[in-house]
């Protein structure tokens, strides 16, 4: 298929591209680089320097595009609650312009990365596709507003679509010294920040609160290989079925707590790692873990790396690469 990667500069976008490209497809990135990496783009890939808003300058009904695969946005959900508009305009209005020019190219497919924020604080363990939505971010409800504005499309134009909401991806894409991973500025996720500690370049590692009703009081969250991730994007594209907007939580079932991050951090770099217990952020919920058995009855996906030691091994193998 000839495929458009929105983000594909980017960590998750970068990765996915990569195995597109191996199953053999085309793929053209389209990517700002207003948070990615020039260099993280897969070298057999067209590279196209744009904003989504412009989406419709490549996206032309000639050149033919089967599905796009849209990861372009803004992902921090604590900047998104001190400049909302600023994720109101990039996650929504832009990515408004992208369906738009999807409607008018009539590219038949839609991909759409979006995320366990859309459920906020959850009522029930796991967490289905079924659970009330009640983003406690900015992020997540920008993410969920156009999740409607997909389910809207498919029904009213036949597109056939896809949401993916993953929840908490790690790990990196590690092939005879072909490497790419996760890098934000600033970083906000655990396992990045664990091993920022672990290189020296901070340092300590907070654990916010450590008394959580959980096994030992550190929250808990759903980790995801990103590898695992990116082939559900394959196994998307392939169940996408015009007039259906599908929706598949992507996690591992599995929670690992805060603790057990930083002990396998500690095991996997050998460093001591320092890391200190500070008081419980607003609105960090104790324990968030998905229910994928929709996404493995109805894709097939079956994860293949889940354990910590491959996630943190991987991201580890990335960091000392190209970040340390
Ligand atoms: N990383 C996670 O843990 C996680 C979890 C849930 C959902 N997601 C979703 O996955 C997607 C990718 O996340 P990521 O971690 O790879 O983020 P990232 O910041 O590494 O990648 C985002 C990419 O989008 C590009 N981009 C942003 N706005 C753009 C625009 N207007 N036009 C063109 N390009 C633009 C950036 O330059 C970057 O390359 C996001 O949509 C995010 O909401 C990520």
């Amino acid at each position: 298929m000839k495929l458009l990667v929105t983000g594909g500069a980017g960590y998750v976008g970068s990765v996915t591209s990569r195995l597109l490209l191996d199953a053999g497809h085309e793929v053209v990135v389209l990517d700002n680089l207003v948070t990615g990496f020039r260099e993280a783009v897969a070298p057999d890939a067209t590279f196209v320097e744009k904003d989504i808003r412009d989406a419709a300058d490549v996206l032309t009904p000639e050149a033919g595009f089967d599905a796009v695969l849209h990861f372009a946005g803004l992902i921090a959900a604590g900047e998104s609650m001190v400049k909302p508009e600023l994720y109101w305009h990039e996650n929504v209005v832009k990515s408004l312009a992208l369906l738009d020019a999807v409607r008018a190219a009539r590219v038949p497919r839609l991909i759409f990365s979006s995320t366990a924020a859309v459920y906020g604080n959850p009522v029930e363990l796991p967490i289905t596709e079924s659970a009330a939505k009640a983003p406690t971010n900015t992020y997540g409800a920008t993410k969920l507003t156009f999740d409607h504005a997909i389910t809207s499309e498919a029904y009213a134009h036949k597109l056939a679509a896809v949401s993916l909401r993953y929840f908490n991806v790690a790990g990196a894409y590690i092939r005879d010294g072909y490497e790419i991973g996760e890098r934000h500025d600033p970083e906000t996720h655990l396992i990045p920040i664990a091993l920022q500690a672990a290189a020296g370049k901070r340092a300590k590692l907070q654990l916010f609160g450590d008394d959580y009703p959980t096994a030992d009081g550190t929250c808990v969250r759903d980790y995801i290989h990103v590898e695992d991730l990116a082939r559900a994007h394959l196994l998307a594209l392939d169940a996408a079925t015009p007039g259906e907007h599908r929706i598949y939580n992507l996690g591992n079932g599995n929670g690992f707590s805060n603790k057990e991050v930083v002990e396998v951090a500690r095991e996997v770099t050998g460093a001591e790692l320092p890391a200190e217990i500070a008081p419980r952020r607003e609105g960090d919920p104790a324990t968030l873990v998905a229910s994928s058995a929709k996404a493995r009855a109805e894709l097939g996906w079956v994860p293949q790396k889940p354990t910590l030691q491959a996630m943190i091994g991987d991201a580890w193998t990335f960091y000392r690469a190209h970040v340390a």
